[in-house]
């Protein structure tokens, strides 16, 4: 079928309005919304025998994969190793036989993730891909396959397969979570009630859509951008970072929050940009004192929070987005719509080639 950009100037911003649809499509293959349930598809091996499991991909997936790391430990209590596949390959890695390795790509292809799938495979691992393409080298070589709804991405910049993704391997956190004895049924319920949450959630996330365009001019103009967060939110500062340049060529970090004064905080002018990304909850009060750092040092704040976070801390910043209040598992999807839409902005507001950002490919089939 002929995809086209429906009302939308761009395929970027048509894929990132799909994202409560195809959240909930792809939701819908891993809840069991009558049983209050996860679910996976069946699979031959005992989930609750896993010992360890590690996540390898490239770009986008890998932040999703990082996102994925701080659910499986805080969850499921299974160690967590991550590595971008270029890496991982060559690193002659120590795995366990027994151990899962799941591999994180949209496009199913490309080549340093499939080389690394092989590598894991050859040392005895059980392979787990998350997915868009089903009919992918990926999915093909999968012990495991989870795919992704996402349907057929075309924007260079991943968007909402990466937020499929993110739900997916949310899904995945509380199977394994399950597995491993961690997760009271009444517990599951809750988690199920969340993740059936995240859709309605994002669709408030993208009713912020003109603001955020409004403020684009804030960031147009800036050479160097920086986006900090804790905790998740820290992979989506560096999603943010990621989106931001591959789009509008701006430079841009993330960073872990507690980090800057270890270096980036050198940067700081009032001329640098700070995304800031801290939803309230036990790690606020900590971003909020390295946002404060940054502001003693003249530097621009946009904080992305919720009410509560944004009358708490909002004052003195350049600009805020408020994102409605959800459970920390499902943040990192709904925090994920501002940071696309912003990097959206700006690189319209710089007039670059939104879907296909120079010297980028969709899927990256060589090494
Ligand atoms: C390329 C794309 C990115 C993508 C990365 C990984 O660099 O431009 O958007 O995140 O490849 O692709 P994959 O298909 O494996 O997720």
């Amino acid at each position: 079928a002929m995809i086209d950009k429906g009302n939308h100037r761009h395929f970027m911003a048509k894929e990132i309005y799909e994202q409560p649809v195809v959240v909930a499509q792809t939701l819908r293959s891993y809840l069991r919304r009558m049983e209050n349930q996860v679910s996976l598809p069946d699979m031959d091996f005992d989930l609750g025998q896993v010992k360890r499991v590690t996540i390898v991909a490239c770009g986008t997936s890998f932040y999703a994969g990082l996102v994925a790391k701080y659910w499986f430990e805080k969850f499921a209590r299974v160690p967590v190793d991550i590595d971008v596949a270029s890496e991982f390959r060559y690193r002659d890695p120590v795995l366990e036989p027994g151990g899962l390795a799941l591999f994180i790509s949209q496009s199913g292809e490309t080549a340093d993730t499939l080389a690394a799938l092989r590598h894991a495979k050859a040392q005895s691992q059980i392979i787990a891909v998350v997915v868009n393409v089903p009919t992918s080298s990926m999915a093909r070589e999968a012990d495991l396959l989870l795919p992704t709804h996402a349907g057929p991405e075309i924007g260079v910049a991943s968007t909402k397969a990466f937020t499929c993704q993110l739900a997916v391997l949310a899904a995945l956190a509380a199977n394994l979570a399950r597995a491993n004895g961690r997760l009271s049924a009444e517990e599951e319920a809750e988690i199920v009630w969340h993740l059936s949450e995240a859709p309605a959630a994002m669709n408030q996330a993208l009713s912020h859509d003109a603001e955020i365009e409004a403020m684009a001019h804030l960031v147009a103009h800036a050479r160097d951008v920086l986006y900090l967060g804790r905790g998740p939110d820290y992979p989506m500062a560096l999603e943010g970072a990621l989106k931001l340049k591959e789009i509008s060529y701006i430079h841009a970090e993330g960073y872990a929050a507690g980090e800057m004064k270890h270096g980036p905080i050198a940067l700081i002018d009032d001329n640098v940009p700070v995304i800031v990304i801290a939803p309230s909850g036990p790690l606020f009060e900590k971003t909020v004192s390295n946002m404060q750092e940054v502001q003693a040092r003249g530097g621009k704040v946009v904080l992305i929070s919720d009410a509560e976070g944004i009358a708490q801390a909002g004052e003195g910043c350049m600009a805020t987005i408020e994102m409605p209040k959800v459970h920390p598992l499902i943040a990192p999807l709904v925090y994920a719509v501002p940071v696309q839409l912003l990097a959206y902005h700006v690189a319209v507001a710089k007039g670059t080639d939104v879907d296909q950002p120079r010297n980028l490919a969709k899927s990256v089939t060589v090494e």
